[in-house]
């Protein structure tokens, strides 16, 4: 299945590290990130879960919960945690689903056959707080994501979901924004009250709003 921005994130049940979760009654109106890696005891994931667990107050501060997924059974997924904690320092502090009959990968899209036909490529989903999909991300096994862009993009989705303005390239938390083109000049001043600079018509940029 292509799941596209806007969709509904489709929901499911699914065992975990964490126990039994519906995954729409987890998220529970919060913002979650959903993302899969290809395989336990590998090295890329490895790092990329002591990552995810480093970074979990930076999560839970964009009011977001994470959840992690590989094909690989629960026991596996539990023994493989000692092994997180002991390279990268950090415990797994999030659920982790075994797919093992790749029910979720397969709704999800997360199963590339001409990458791999067994193992999940490495894909992240963020999913809003009324269950739509805001972001989707996909790399290959053998590159380990960047987390710290998943949590800019977070803040920019949370952002842009209450003010009329769009992030330019590169911008990160406190940095100034843009201005919608639906926003003429005459309501810009009114809506963006520290002012803007015009660098062209179509590009006014202005403080970021919210701070
Ligand atoms: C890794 O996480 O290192 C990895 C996983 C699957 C294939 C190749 C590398």
């Amino acid at each position: 299945m292509t799941i596209r921005l806007g969709d509904e994130a489709p929901n499911f049940v699914a065992d975990t590290t964490e126990g039994r979760i519906d995954f729409h009654q987890w998220k529970a109106g919060k913002w979650a990130v959903l993302f899969s890696h290809p395989k336990d005891f590998t090295p890329v994931c490895t790092t990329e879960l002591g990552a995810v667990a480093a970074l979990k107050a930076e999560f839970e501060k964009r009011s977001c919960k994470v959840i992690g997924l590989s094909v690989d059974p629960l026991d596996s997924h539990r023994k493989w945690e000692g092994d997180i904690a002991d390279v990268t320092g950090h415990r797994v502090n999030f659920p982790m689903i075994a797919d093992s009959d790749r029910k979720i990968s397969d709704l999800y899209g997360m199963i590339h056959p001409n990458a791999n036909d067994t193992m999940t490529v490495r894909s992240v989903f963020v999913v809003g707080p009324d269950n739509k999909v805001k972001l989707t991300l996909t790399y290959p096994a053998s590159t380990g994501r960047n987390f710290d862009e998943v949590l800019r993009v977070i803040d920019s989705l949370q952002l842009t979901a209450n003010y009329s303005v769009a992030t330019p390239a590169d911008w990160k938390h406190g940095q100034a924004v843009i201005i919608t083109t639906a926003v003429s000049d005459e309501d810009a001043k009114k809506r963006f009250p520290k002012g803007y600079v015009a660098k062209k018509p179509y590009l006014r940029v202005t403080p970021q709003p919210n701070l």
